[in-house]
């Protein structure tokens, strides 16, 4: 007999097929079982009716419980009312091990320290298999954009010897002989030189921050996609972020669409998400802001409450650029018409979600970027492999980074940013 997955059943009605996998459900009526199965792909519901299978195998299903692994067998039956269009009329099951207690994730309201703290299992439920889901849709969209414009994918180290971005949260630790190096905040600067190598790169890995803000937009490791490219100035760079946004949305509502749709997601809103995507100067942002109430002054940099009022004014992503230089990253370019300012643009999400991109044009001149360097207090020969970029070939260079699970968060429209990877490391957590 053949074993097939859920996602599969559709088209294989009237055939005798095998499932393997396991019981997230279970209700009997005496004389049939309804068993709620899932087997990694999809869920569907199985009937083991007394009646019509053999008297051990009635015997066998009434032993399943919450979370049995189990092999059924049975006849792929058409049902309109479920989401894969498939029930099975079960003929036989196979128990492969029946748990000795209850399932501690039960239906009722469980508080979110609880679930976090059995993650490993809360993995196993619906909401979370169609959000990572999601982000597996995402992942892929990313790499697909890429490929198709062919960019060559760099993979840069997670140690680093020298800060990537800023000095407030770093993580530190004991190299050898060498000392203290870091966790990577950020694989930019590595990109950087891969981009005089190859023209068009891109990273997408695991990053850190030691974050002691307990928001529900940070998390101490995230995973960050970064792109560089040689000779991009400060517009292509965006052009290049609205057509990447546009697309991972699209793919998603293309391969995913269940998945949003079981979650409760207003699709309409992500239909929406085209380029182009509005542009607004930091100094528009701070008008805007002033006249919603907001005490804010030129100079201030934006937290999450900014970012949502200025977000909610437009109904797709839009882009804020030319920050005052004081509250950016040393690398970034400054506008040559106002250089109190620099050639970057953060892209805030709609409904709230904030801050998904930070990019920029990056310094190209060398010493422009040592004064830089000496102004953030940052050591120059720790530097000096990033300077060299400068001194040979050195071109304008753009790029920018996308947080993962923020864009995961908007697009399935989670509340807090801990659902979107598969096991979050918060400030209070690090367990599972
Ligand atoms: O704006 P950031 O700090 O930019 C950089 O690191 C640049 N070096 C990227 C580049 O130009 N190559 O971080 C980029 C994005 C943010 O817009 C946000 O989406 C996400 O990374 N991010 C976080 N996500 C979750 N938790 C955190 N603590 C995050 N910090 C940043
Ligand atoms: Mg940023």
């Amino acid at each position: 007999m053949k074993w097939l997955y859920v996602e599969e059943l559709r088209n294989h009605i009237g055939e005798e097929v095998e499932l393997r996998g396991w019981v997230w459900n279970m209700r009997s009526s005496g004389k049939i079982h309804f068993v709620q199965f899932r087997d990694g792909t999809g869920f569907v519901q199985v009937v083991v009716e007394e009646s019509s299978v053999d008297p051990k195998v009635f015997e066998s299903a009434s032993k399943l419980r919450i979370e049995s692994s189990v092999i059924i067998r049975g006849k792929v039956i058409e049902d309109k009312r479920s989401p894969y269009g498939v029930e099975i009329h079960a003929s036989d099951v196979t128990p492969i091990q029946i748990p000795d207690e209850p399932y501690p994730i039960s239906k009722k309201d469980h508080g979110i320290d609880f679930l976090m703290s059995y993650r490993h299992l809360w993995l196993r439920s619906r909401r979370q298999f169609h959000i990572l889901k999601i982000r597996n849709a995402i992942l892929t969209a990313i790499r697909q954009f890429y490929k198709a414009r062919n960019f060559t994918l760099i993979d840069t180290p997670i140690f680093t010897g020298a800060i990537g971005e800023t000095a407030g949260n770093l993580f530190e630790l004991d190299y050898f002989d060498y000392g203290k190096v870091y966790l990577t905040q950020t694989g930019q600067l590595y990109l950087e030189a891969a981009c005089m190598a190859f023209g068009k790169v891109y990273n997408l890995g695991p990053t850190f921050r030691a974050e002691k803000s307990k928001t529900r937009r940070h998390l101490i490791e995230f995973w960050m996609h970064e792109a560089e490219v040689a000779y991009y100035e400060h517009e292509d760079n965006l052009k290049l972020q609205e057509e990447l946004v546009s697309y991972i949305v699209k793919y998603v509502l293309e391969h995913a669409k269940d998945n949003l749709l079981a979650l409760g997601r207003d699709i309409s809103k992500l239909e929406k998400v085209e380029p182009p995507f509005e542009r607004i100067t930091y100094d528009e942002a701070i008008e805007l802001l002033q006249k919603n109430g907001l005490n804010v002054q030129w100079g201030d940099d934006f937290g999450g409450d900014e970012e949502t009022i200025i977000a909610s004014n437009f109904e797709k992503p839009v882009f804020v650029t030319h920050y005052p230089r004081k509250v950016k990253a040393f690398y970034m370019q400054p506008d040559p018409k106002r250089p109190e300012v620099v050639r970057c643009a953060d892209l805030l999400a709609p409904e709230g979600y904030g801050e998904i991109i930070g990019g920029s044009q990056r310094i190209h001149d060398y010493q422009l970027l040592l004064e830089r360097l000496e102004e953030f207090n940052l050591p120059k020969e720790k530097y000096q492999w990033y300077l060299d970029l400068r001194k040979w070939g050195s071109v304008p260079h753009s790029g920018f980074g996308l947080g993962i699970e923020r864009t995961v968060a908007w697009i399935c429209g989670l509340e807090h940013i801990r659902e979107a990877i598969p096991f979050a490391r918060t400030l209070y957590r690090i367990y599972p």
